[in-house]
């Protein structure tokens, strides 16, 4: 035996937790063939591709088969055609200034929120929220920055931002120095926000300890509510301290055709172990030109129908449709006595287990009793149990079906 495996994983909790649910829910189809499950579990999107993108894709899929048209490898940061749009209207639009090469094209939100530590030193600290979503920290798990986990839950070296209903889901800023800090908002799982006065004292706090933020905003397009940031750069000082992940995922249901984008400021900087300076930018850059092609030419095409007027019409028609479910799914659990949250500028409901229930409890009684998979909230973190979230994502007849099953089971909850 001479090739020995990175023990880092061997500390990773032992099933990806959208997995282990798949796998339960597989069984428990298989046992009861009958049953009509309704999936409220994962937060992948039930609408298909807007038109608009659709018959750009489809176009620009016949050009690869032409040879006057073809493109192999594109340029590693993205097309100009795309990154002209992503920059002119997520950002100017909102006063925020980018140029094209801080903006880095890629095949998903959670390849780059789990790849990015890659450009960070194993001794920095990192901090995140908890819950969480379960990339931020398996990455860290598996490049081995966490050490063991304990007994509570926890790795021992994370350091854990508790969000429970005692502090309304606000995370509380770290009592010590961390180097790097995971954000996401609007937050998965809990489907809650911080406005432009919380996130400032993120900022604030980065750039008075030297930190950098991971800010995950792939649910930005979800906020409907004004003083709601849908970027950090919105933050004065932000451009100093945070890097930014954004999915044309949940927008534009690009969960199956993989699309997104990192913004990382020229002005990011980090240190070596010497004290000397390096900027971040360039450091991604050169882990993109090492490990990643680039996103397909005609994906990029589709992603850019995206920002085309009738492709902003549709998706924020589906947008609503999802919001439509989520005050549904909000309005319902509260009549029937369930305390939820999120769900306002958010696709995901973060429910309070009923009585003493647990977490996989709770799970259970909803597969078993109402046939509808949710996401225990002790899979997103220590901070989860007690909770569960469903998603929004699905049709409007099986969202109202469900809520009819659930407030069936009101004498058991
Ligand atoms: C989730 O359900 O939390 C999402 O599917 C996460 C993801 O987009 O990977």
């Amino acid at each position: 035996m001479t090739v020995k495996i990175n023990e880092n994983y061997l500390l990773l909790k032992s099933n990806y937790i959208f997995a282990e649910i798949d796998q339960r829910v597989d069984n428990f189809g298989k046992e009861n063939p009958e049953a009509d499950i309704i999936r409220m579990g994962i937060g992948d999107v039930t609408r298909p591709l807007p038109s608009a993108v659709v018959s750009e894709f489809k176009k620009a899929v016949l050009d690869m088969g032409d040879a006057d048209k073809f493109h192999g490898y594109g340029p590693y940061q993205g097309y100009d055609f795309l990154l002209d749009q992503i920059i002119e209207k997520d950002y100017a639009s909102r006063g925020i200034e980018l140029s094209n090469n801080e903006v880095f094209v890629s095949d998903g939100a959670k390849c780059d929120t789990g790849n990015i530590q890659e450009i960070f030193s194993l001794d920095n600290t990192v901090a995140v929220t908890d819950p969480v979503y379960p990339v931020y920290v398996d990455s860290n798990v598996m490049a081995g920055r966490t050490g063991a986990m304990s007994k509570n839950g926890r790795y021992q070296k994370l350091v854990y931002l508790p969000c429970t209903e005692d502090n309304e889901f606000i995370p509380e800023l770290p009592a010590e120095q961390v180097d790097l800090i995971y954000l996401c908002y609007p937050n998965n799982p809990t489907g809650t926000t911080l406005n432009k006065a919380q996130l400032k004292e993120w900022v604030d706090y980065a750039m008075d300890n030297k930190s950098i933020i991971l800010y995950d905003a792939a649910y930005e397009s979800y906020i409907q509510e004004d003083n709601i940031p849908h970027s950090i750069y919105e933050v004065e000082g932000a451009r100093e301290v945070a890097i930014e992940f954004r999915s044309f995922s949940k927008n534009a249901a690009f969960t199956g055709v993989r699309c997104a984008f990192t913004v990382v400021p020229e002005e990011l900087s980090g240190f070596d172990s010497q004290g000397n300076v390096y900027d971040l930018n360039s450091m991604w850059m050169r882990r993109q030109t090492s490990k990643f092609n680039g996103v397909s030419y005609p994906v990029q095409i589709a992603a850019k129908a995206v920002y085309s007027p009738e492709g902003q019409k549709e998706i924020r028609e589906s947008v609503d449709y999802y919001m439509n479910n989520a005050s549904i799914i909000l309005r319902s659990l509260e009549k029937i006595g369930l305390r939820v949250y999120g769900g306002v500028n958010s696709p995901y409901i973060w429910i309070k287990t009923p009585g003493k229930m647990d977490s996989w409890q709770f799970f259970d009684l909803l597969l078993e009793k109402a046939h509808i998979v949710g996401t225990p909230g002790v899979g997103f973190g220590p901070s989860g149990e007690g909770y569960l979230r469903l998603t929004a994502f699905n049709s409007l007849k099986n969202t109202e079906a469900a809520m009819a099953r659930i407030a069936k089971l009101q004498s058991e909850i």
